[in-house]
């Protein structure tokens, strides 16, 4: 049986779940060549829908293997249309420590994330971008592999991890795709030869599929900026759409969409890009594109006149959300803030969700001080709780064992510590 007739009986079902699963097992413990891959990565591709366009070089899109305070995509994508380019982006709900884009998105009143195919293809026709979820036409194939893999132990494989994640993405019918593979504690993949090997895979099937892809390998200890929690998200997202984000997620912006914009041939180099992008933060391109996409998913573009009305928007300022501070107990330089207490202690407070299909609260989260190299003096707040609970001693309690304190300044480095081409 060829590639194409089994992921074809896969989708319409005259493959029963055993045989399946001997596939899936027999690819987990054997692998696949790359080559191997980009066929079956197509064929997952055409197992669906493929979304087509009038411009083809100009559509792009970015995924990364998830974090926590992870709201790059949100600020990225209007700034990449701000600067020309295409960006019909799908993305994915959160799922155990890591949070989702679409959860964050949802935080704005009455933004719709479920477009149909043919709204996705107007509105990125008419404004550049879309930031949707995953509809049912597009790569069916992966659904029923992904859930057969969930319940055998087959999800951490190489080419199947590849294959899910670019097979989706190529159905967009993007031209250049950049990869945020993340490593470190709060990551997919701990360990950054892990990352390294993914982000190599995945660079080299889209490659293989037509995809001008590169990839960069990021840190994922910390919280990405200051905020973690859906709604704080948001804020944060506009903060840095209005050139007042913080310095790792405004690098973070800048470094991937410049990447796509030399990747597309629109800039010289990725120097050149991550300056364009830059400036459509800063000129309020990028902020525009962002109010207009709202607007066009049925969202409430009213909220975002003045920081009050963000705030009372997004429900911060709820009567029945509690606000909590916590105080460092000595002073001295942080030297830590560890990503993984502060993912589990928003999950704890209803953030994200335990398992698929629990109900969230996007209002709660955690607002962080401080960063990594800032100083504290003894009794100094350095991160307030959002909460829908009265009582909060024990989030308050987790929470004070994430931040390390230390006598001596650390050495501050970039989040990201490679480009792959
Ligand atoms: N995300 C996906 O979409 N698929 C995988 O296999 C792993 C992460």
């Amino acid at each position: 049986m060829s590639i194409d007739e089994f992921i074809d009986g896969v989708v319409d079902g005259t493959i029963p779940d055993e045989e399946v699963v001997l596939w899936l097992e027999k690819v987990f413990s054997e692998g696949l060549t790359t080559d191997e891959t980009v066929f079956l990565t197509e064929s997952m591709r055409d197992s669906g829908e493929v979304l087509s366009w009038p411009f083809p070089g100009l559509y792009v899109d970015k995924h990364s293997t998830g974090g926590v305070g992870d709201k790059v995509s949100i600020p990225l994508a209007p700034a990449l249309a701000a600067c020309g380019l295409k960006v019909p982006m799908i993305s994915g709900r959160g799922l155990g420590h890591t949070g989702g884009t679409l959860d964050k998105l949802e935080s704005i009143p009455g933004l719709r994330v479920s477009l149909e195919v043919d709204e996705i293809v107007e509105q990125v026709n008419d404004i550049g971008l879309a930031m949707v979820g995953q509809t049912e036409g597009l790569v069916p194939a992966d659904r029923r592999l992904y859930a057969l893999r969930d319940v055998t132990g087959t999800i951490a494989s190489l080419p199947l991890i590849t294959s899910s994640i670019v097979s989706k993405k190529a159905a967009e019918g993007i031209s250049s795709l950049v990869l945020d593979v993340k490593f470190g504690r709060a990551a997919f993949m701990e360990s950054r030869d892990a990352a390294e090997n993914l982000a190599r895979s995945m660079v080299s099937v889209s490659k293989g599929m037509g995809i001008s892809a590169s990839a960069i390998l990021s840190t994922m200890d910390q919280p990405i900026g200051y905020s973690v929690g859906n709604s704080l998200e948001i804020i944060e997202s506009v903060e840095t759409m209005c050139g007042r984000g913080p310095v790792d997620l405004e690098e973070l912006v800048c470094v991937l969409g410049g990447m796509l914009l030399r990747s597309s041939g629109m800039s010289e180099d990725l120097e050149e890009g991550a300056s364009k992008i830059q400036d459509s933060l800063y000129d309020g391109t990028a902020f525009n594109k962002f109010l207009e996409m709202v607007g066009s998913q049925g969202g409430d573009k009213g909220i975002f006149e003045s920081e009050y009305s963000l705030m009372r928007g997004l429900g911060i300022l709820d009567s029945d959300l509690f606000s909590t501070t916590i105080e460092v107990g000595i002073e001295g330089w942080v030297s830590d803030i560890d990503a993984m207490t502060v993912a589990e202690a928003c999950l704890e407070m209803g953030a994200g969700r335990k398992s698929l299909g629990d109900e969230i609260d996007r209002r709660v989260g955690v607002a962080l001080e401080v960063q990594v190299g800032d100083y504290l003096e003894k009794g100094e707040v350095w991160a307030t709780i959002y909460h829908s609970e009265e009582r909060i001693e024990e989030i308050a309690r987790m929470l004070s064992g994430a931040i390390q304190l230390s006598d001596s300044e650390p050495v501050v480095q970039s989040r990201i510590s490679e480009v792959i081409w």
